[in-house]
């Protein structure tokens, strides 16, 4: 059976049910619930925090999460990592070209590489950001992250989600976020599958506030999807690996833990199109800083100053009159890690490629290449600017971005970066304003 259905919301609490009358009416735990299912809460935030915060669902289920024997360690995850140092960052502009597929069998756990990274699960704060490759789908095996909640961004293949609670179909231009704990598999629709997957140690991730842009705009809160309730009534041997304080853990099941025929609350995996992003910016001169690109953000404890943001930059159409159009040359305090889904990102003219990944960190200057910004100088800005077919991302934290050793040993690093910005010429001259 199988249920490709979505609810429309952000944060709203759900109510849905796989058969007629499995969700108990007027109490979250009755003494008998229907059809035998076991009643279980699901916390994703703490039980005090403000309302509005407040994350948690009610799951009806076949059997208790708590049937389970003792985790051993789990071998199958190497190059998923959870330090990231303490001693100095270098503080170069890195570039990575695409991962390559490899051709062993290779799930969505065993393909995972830690790319950077900030903070750690034990403060409750910062980041870990991973690329993902895989050609084969999790098979007997299931999957959960007590240390994050983990935000999908496929950038080749389609992937289907099968979580406790629903099914989530995403393709390239599309995310989803499994809430901590949540359990899971990962199939792989199409043969291959590359992607970015990031690990959110702070607060969850929420949409941004609107501000003076109004109730409407950016990421629209009907556009974001939560799965209707699935489950599959399977019995035999599987084996469910969890990650908890950065260590890799594996225990079997004699049952599919995909079994919860009901649900409803507020904490739950949901999917968001990021095409059907609203995209606001300047319809007079100069352009907004990027955060008018913000999609979903994780707050710190420090107002305005994000754990994360996730940012795209999507097809938008550029009006700005006397105005340099491309992004322009900045510094800035945060940790800027970029994504490219699809085509081209309108800051660079070559060799930033879907797939591939940039970092550039705090007060490490950048912007647009030396091709950009010699074509942007002299384009017709009489006309809109059409920028179509492209899907570029950015994973901003308040923090450094520590890159791994993997990261800086792979052979997808690009040692020729700086060259990016190495040919410009001097254009100043005193005697001509
Ligand atoms: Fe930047």
């Amino acid at each position: 059976m199988t249920s490709l259905e979505y609810q429309s919301g952000f944060g709203n609490s759900c109510s849905t049910e796989a058969l007629p009358g499995a969700l108990p009416i007027g109490r979250n735990s009755p003494q008998v619930c229907p059809y035998g299912l076991y009643a279980e809460q699901l916390s994703g935030t703490a039980f005090t925090v403000p309302r509005a915060e407040s994350r948690r669902s009610w799951l009806y289920r076949i059997h208790p999460a708590a049937l389970q024997k003792p985790f051993e360690p789990f071998e199958g995850a190497t190059s998923w990592l959870h330090q990231f140092g303490s001693g100095p960052v270098t503080p170069n502009r890195l570039r990575w070209s695409p991962l390559e597929i490899p051709a062993a069998p290779t799930d969505f756990i065993e393909g995972m590489t830690t790319w950077a990274g900030n903070g750690n699960c034990d403060d409750l704060s910062g980041v870990s950001i991973n690329l993902y490759v895989a050609n084969r789908s999790m098979t007997g095996r299931f999957f959960y992250n007590a240390d994050a909640e983990m935000l999908i961004v496929p950038q080749e293949g389609r992937l289907r989600l099968a979580t406790e609670l629903g099914l989530i179909d995403i393709e390239p231009c599309e995310i989803a976020v499994i809430p901590r704990g949540v359990r899971f598999r990962v199939e792989v629709l199409d043969a291959t599958a590359r992607g970015y997957m990031l690990e959110n140690f702070g607060a969850v991730l929420r949409p941004p506030e609107l501000g003076p842009i109004g109730s409407n705009g950016l990421a629209n809160v009907r556009d974001f999807k939560t799965p209707v309730a699935w489950y599959e009534d399977v019995e035999g041997d599987f084996e469910l690996v969890a990650k908890f304080t950065g260590g890799f853990w594996r225990t079997s099941l004699s049952h599919s833990p995909l079994d919860v025929v009901a649900w409803h609350g507020t904490n739950a995996p949901y999917k968001y199109d990021l095409r059907q992003f609203n995209t606001i910016g300047s319809i007079s001169y100069d352009h907004p800083d990027p955060c008018i690109f913000t999609v979903l953000t994780s707050p710190s404890d420090t107002p305005g100053a994000a754990n994360m943001d996730f940012a795209i930059f999507p097809p938008r159409v550029l009006v700005m009159e006397n105005t340099f159009r491309p992004p322009w040359f900045h510094r800035n305090i945060a940790g800027e890690f970029m994504g490219l889904i699809q085509g081209v990102y309108d800051a660079k003219a070559e060799g930033f490629s879907p797939g591939g990944a940039s970092l550039h960190n705090c007060m490490s200057p950048h912007g647009p290449d030396v091709d950009t910004f010699e074509k942007a100088s002299t384009a017709d800005i009489s006309k809109p600017h059409y920028i179509r077919d492209t899907m570029a991302f950015m994973f901003e934290t308040r923090r450094v971005i520590r890159p791994t050793s993997a990261a800086l040993a792979s052979e997808a690093l690009q040692t020729d970066y700086d060259q990016a910005w190495a040919g410009f010429k001097k254009h100043f001259d005193p005697s001509k304003q």
